[in-house]
C-alpha cells in the first residue's frame, strides 16, 4: 500500500509533491479538496471551488514504469474514466491524451510532469460536486454531480479512484492492452477534423500501440506523441 497524504488546503498538489519528492516513496498520493493555485497544461490555471472537487497528484519513481513515459497518461485516464462510468454516468470519453469529457464538456484534467528518467508526477483534477462554473473556460466544464444529477460522496469516490489507479499501474505493461481497448471505445477525437499545434488538417483516426495519435489526410498518415489539438469541425456522419 502506498502512502496517501491529505492536505486541507494547498496551492498545488503537484508542486507540493515535486518539492518534497525525496521525502516520499514511489507511488505516494497527495490530495486535497481545496487547491488554491492549481495549474494545467501550457501554464493554464486549474480552477476549483473550495471543498467541492478532488485534486491529487501521485509520484512515480520506479524505473520500469518511468520507461513507459506518456503511456502512463493512458493508464491514469482510463482508470479515472472507468470510475466515472461506474457512477452510472453516460457519455464519458477521453480526449487524447489526457482530458476526460462527458458529452462535449470537460470534467477531468490530467497533467504529467517530471524529469525523466528520475521521477514523474501525475496530477489529476476531477470536478466532482461543483455545480456552477464562473469565469473563463476554454472548454465548457462540467462535474460528476451535474451529470449524475446528484451529489457524489467525495471520499468514497476518491478511494475508488486511488484503488483503480493502483491496480492499473501495478499491472503495467500488461494493463496497456485493456487500456488501449477501452480507449478505442471512448475516443473523443475519433473521426473528428483536427489540427495539431495549429498545423495542417487531419482526421483523428485512433491511436497506435504506443498511444500516439494517428492523423490522416489525403496525402499522409502521421503519428503524434504530443501536441496541442484543435478541433476544426464536428464528426463527419
Ligand atoms: C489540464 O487540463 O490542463 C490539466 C489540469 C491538471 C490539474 C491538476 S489538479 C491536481 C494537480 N495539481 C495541479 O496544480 N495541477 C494538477
Amino acid at each position: 500500500m502506498s502512502e496517501k497524504i491529505y492536505l486541507h488546503s494547498i496551492p498545488s498538489t503537484s508542486d507540493y509533491l515535486r518539492e518534497h519528492r525525496d521525502r516520499y516513496e514511489d507511488f505516494s498520493f497527495v490530495y486535497t479538496f481545496d487547491q488554491t493555485s492549481g495549474h494545467g497544461r501550457l501554464g493554464r490555471t486549474w480552477l476549483s471551488e473550495p471543498g467541492a472537487n478532488l485534486m491529487f497528484s501521485f509520484l512515480i519513481k520506479k524505473k520500469e514504469i518511468l520507461s513507459y513515459g506518456p503511456m502512463c497518461t493512458l493508464s491514469a485516464a482510463c482508470s479515472v474514466a472507468r470510475c466515472i462510468e461506474r457512477l452510472g454516468i453516460q457519455g464519458v470519453s477521453i480526449k487524447w491524451p489526457n482530458d476526460i469529457y462527458i458529452g462535449d464538456k470537460k470534467a477531468v484534467g490530467i497533467l504529467l510532469e517530471g524529469s525523466l528518467p528520475d521521477y514523474m508526477i501525475i496530477g489529476i483534477g476531477i470536478n466532482v460536486n461543483q455545480r456552477r462554473f464562473e469565469g473563463e473556460y476554454r472548454i465548457p466544464p462540467t462535474s460528476l454531480a451535474n451529470e449524475a444529477g446528484k451529489p457524489i460522496d467525495l471520499n468514497a469516490f476518491r478511494n475508488e479512484v486511488f484503488d483503480a489507479i493502483e491496480r492499473n499501474f501495478s499491472a503495467i505493461p500488461a494493463s496497456f492492452d485493456a487500456d488501449l481497448e477501452y480507449f478505442s471505445h471512448h475516443d473523443y477525437l475519433f473521426g473528428k477534423r483536427i489540427s495539431v499545434d495549429d498545423a495542417g488538417e487531419y482526421i483523428a483516426s485512433g491511436v497506435d500501440k504506443e498511444f500516439r495519435l494517428i492523423l490522416s489526410n489525403e496525402s499522409e498518415t502521421r503519428y503524434n506523441a504530443s501536441g496541442e489539438i484543435r478541433i476544426l469541425e464536428d464528426k463527419h456522419e
